[in-house]
């Protein structure tokens, strides 16, 4: 049975008081609406419509990635029934029609299968929930056990007001019953508006049952109106990533401060301190730890390393048993080998540091390839750039390179070499020699310094 899913997202978001259009503020660094999209891949949709219509550029255009969309413009918000006949008329009869909020990120996979699985040739399947608050929802008013209608909270009677379940927006049914049933809906309401929920008194006239399945937890049909929900459902969401990350073997020192704005897989026996952010997909190994305050984006990092406080690291690989930091900067295209060493104030952009080497102190390498047990002094910079150009630097095996040296790219250091501290190294220099390009040091006996001047 064919799915098409419409994704209503062409509300104005005036409670957010933003220049953005509501569905694209984020959780967990992704828009709302993404969120919305990625559950429609989940359930293998044939299409997927959005309906947009504030903002309409920047949300295609923020978008662009999303290559199963069909998107459809609403210009005027006239109600929620008239959003969804600005795609539902281009859906082949007999699919299945499923309508998502853009602005309800939240929703599993799960309890829309279980609710697109209700749908038949003559019933509407519902999504409702029971609320402690119901305050704002259309109440589900029912008969007899059986579902009659939904009013909205400005239509209904004080009796209906205390009913505590509620409709959560969400549905399902034949494409060609709600194109039926859509043209006869009216904005005869306290809000002027062509109401979706209607659709539920017109289909128990005509007989058809409507099935409805609950929802687990409030928070999956929870919208997003304001930043203070924007934030409560950031928190559900780090809250479950937390949960997930620790089920998966890992201790975290507070499972309230973590933050995965991505993909985390990480292994048994792994320690995650406060205040850790995760974005991109990183992959990190069996007991690896991690000290308070990374920021680790896009990497990987293999059984057994340390990463120490503070330390940045983006699009990195680091091989087994490395340590890092604390206050380090690994930038894309780093790469650590098995047991090597970056300290604090070091950055490494592009460059390989090969086995046992280390650098453990105030270094840049940029553009460099490091061989195996090499040390590098406190204070080394490649000069990898000159304005126009990036040049690369080659340090091989067992090379030493003291402290405060700047190695001028292109250049290389041979084998087992030793350049001494304070060198400007500008030409290539031979295995197993001692290369320094300091003055020799001089005394100037009785020297007087300056005195200021009166
Ligand atoms: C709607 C339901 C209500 C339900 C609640 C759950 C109706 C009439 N009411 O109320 O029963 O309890 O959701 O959150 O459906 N939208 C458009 N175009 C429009 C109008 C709305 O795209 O012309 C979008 C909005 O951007 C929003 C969603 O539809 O994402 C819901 O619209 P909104 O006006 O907020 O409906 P509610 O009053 O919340
Ligand atoms: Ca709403």
């Amino acid at each position: 049975m064919n799915l098409s899913v419409i994704i209503l997202a062409a509300g104005a978001g005036t409670r957010m008081r933003s220049a953005k259009p509501k569905v694209l503020h984020e959780i967990a660094g992704k828009p709302l609406v993404e969120h919305v999209y990625e559950r429609s891949l989940d359930l293998a949709a044939e299409s997927v419509h959005i309906v947009y219509g504030h903002g309409g550029e920047r949300l295609r255009e923020k978008c662009h990635h999303f290559n199963r969309a069909i998107w459809s413009e609403q210009a005027q918000q006239l109600g929620t029934a008239h959003a969804v006949q600005q795609a539902s008329t281009n859906i082949a009869e007999n699919n299945i029609v499923l309508v998502l909020y853009g602005d309800v990120p939240l929703i599993k996979t799960q309890t829309l299968k279980k609710l697109v699985t209700t749908v038949s040739d003559n019933n509407i399947a519902l999504l409702t929930v029971k609320l402690d608050n119901p305050d704002g929802y259309g109440r589900i008013v029912r008969e007899a056990k059986k579902v009659v209608a939904i009013v909205e909270q400005k239509d209904a009677t004080h009796d209906q007001l205390t009913i505590n379940e509620v409709n959560t927006g969400i549905l399902a049914l034949r494409a060609g019953y709600l194109n039926t049933c859509l043209k006869k809906i009216d904005n005869n309401n306290a809000q002027g508006e062509y109401y979706l929920t209607d659709i539920i008194a017109l289909a128990v006239a005509d007989g058809h049952e409507i099935v409805t399945t609950e929802a687990v937890n409030s928070y999956e049909v929870e919208g997003v109106n304001d930043r203070k929900q924007l934030a409560r459902l950031e928190r559900i969401y780090q809250e479950e990533q937390a949960e997930r990350i620790m089920a998966a073997g890992v201790t975290l020192a507070d499972p309230s401060r973590i933050d995965v704005r991505g993909k985390l897989v990480i292994g048994e026996d792994a320690f995650i301190d406060v205040n850790c952010v995760f974005e991109g997909t990183v992959a990190i190994g069996n007991n690896v730890k991690i000290g308070p305050g990374c920021v680790i984006r896009s990497s990987t990092i293999e059984a057994g390393c340390i990463i120490k406080p503070y330390s940045v690291i983006d699009d990195a690989k680091i091989a087994s048993n490395v340590e890092v930091g604390p206050f380090a900067r690994l930038r894309p295209g780093a790469d650590l080998k098995h047991n090597s060493r970056v300290g604090n104030f070091v950055e490494i952009k592009k460059s390989v540091l090969g086995e046992n080497s280390k650098a453990s102190h105030l270094t840049y390498l940029g553009d460099t390839e490091v061989g195996s047990n090499v040390n590098i002094g406190a204070g080394t910079i490649t000069c990898n750039y000159d304005g126009a150009n990036k040049f690369k630097t080659i340090i091989e095996d067992g090379a030493f390179i003291g402290s405060d040296t700047q190695l001028v790219a292109p250049v290389r250091v041979g084998k087992n070499a030793t350049i001494g501290a304070g060198s400007t190294i500008t030409r290539d220099t031979e295995a197993d020699t001692l290369t320094l390009s300091r003055v020799n040091q001089k005394t100037v006996t009785g020297w007087q310094r300056p005195t200021k001047k009166s």
